[in-house]
């Protein structure tokens, strides 16, 4: 049977560790409005919606604890926008919402940060074929 489709989550964007700047992945950290279902645990494509200016966004989410850096039992969700004209560190304190498109894979604790890496950009170029696929359409579509 075929995963529920995954409800947006609205919510506020906050700081996060850093560290996303240095792997070649700066995030924007969405810490979800209070009674929010949580999103399921994993790596996603995605939509990224700034309520201040409209602008929806292409973009790969992970929700986990960052297990890789073993630093924290609380789940993010991290949100890695494509264009590189998407200045994440712009979207602190803004109102977001993120649309949900499909889920790509479970989140993996990593050997090496090297390793992570590579398996972030295979998550980004899968999450831009879901995002051009039909469905990823029919999520934009909602938005508009
Ligand atoms: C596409 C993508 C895939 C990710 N996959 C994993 C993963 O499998 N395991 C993990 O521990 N962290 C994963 N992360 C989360 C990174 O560990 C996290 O974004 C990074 O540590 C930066 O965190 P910060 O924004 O709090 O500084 C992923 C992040 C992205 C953007």
């Amino acid at each position: 049977m075929a995963d529920a489709p995954t409800p947006p989550l609205a919510g506020t964007v906050v700081h996060g560790a850093g560290r996303g700047r240095g792997l070649g992945f700066p995030t924007a950290n969405v810490s979800p409005d209070p009674g929010t279902p949580a999103p399921p645990a994993g790596i996603h494509s995605g939509w990224l919606v700034r309520r201040a200016t409209g602008g929806v966004h292409r973009a790969t989410i992970s929700v986990g604890t960052n297990p890789t850096f073993c630093d924290t039992t609380e789940v993010h969700t991290e949100v890695y926008c494509h264009d590189p004209s998407d200045e994440v560190g712009d979207l602190y304190g803004e109102r977001v919402e993120v649309w949900f498109v499909a889920r790509i894979r479970e989140t993996e604790t990593f050997a090496s940060v090297a390793e992570l890496v590579l398996a972030a950009r295979e998550d980004i170029r899968r999450s831009e074929a879901l995002l051009d696929s039909e469905h990823g359409r029919r999520v934009l579509a909602l938005l508009s």
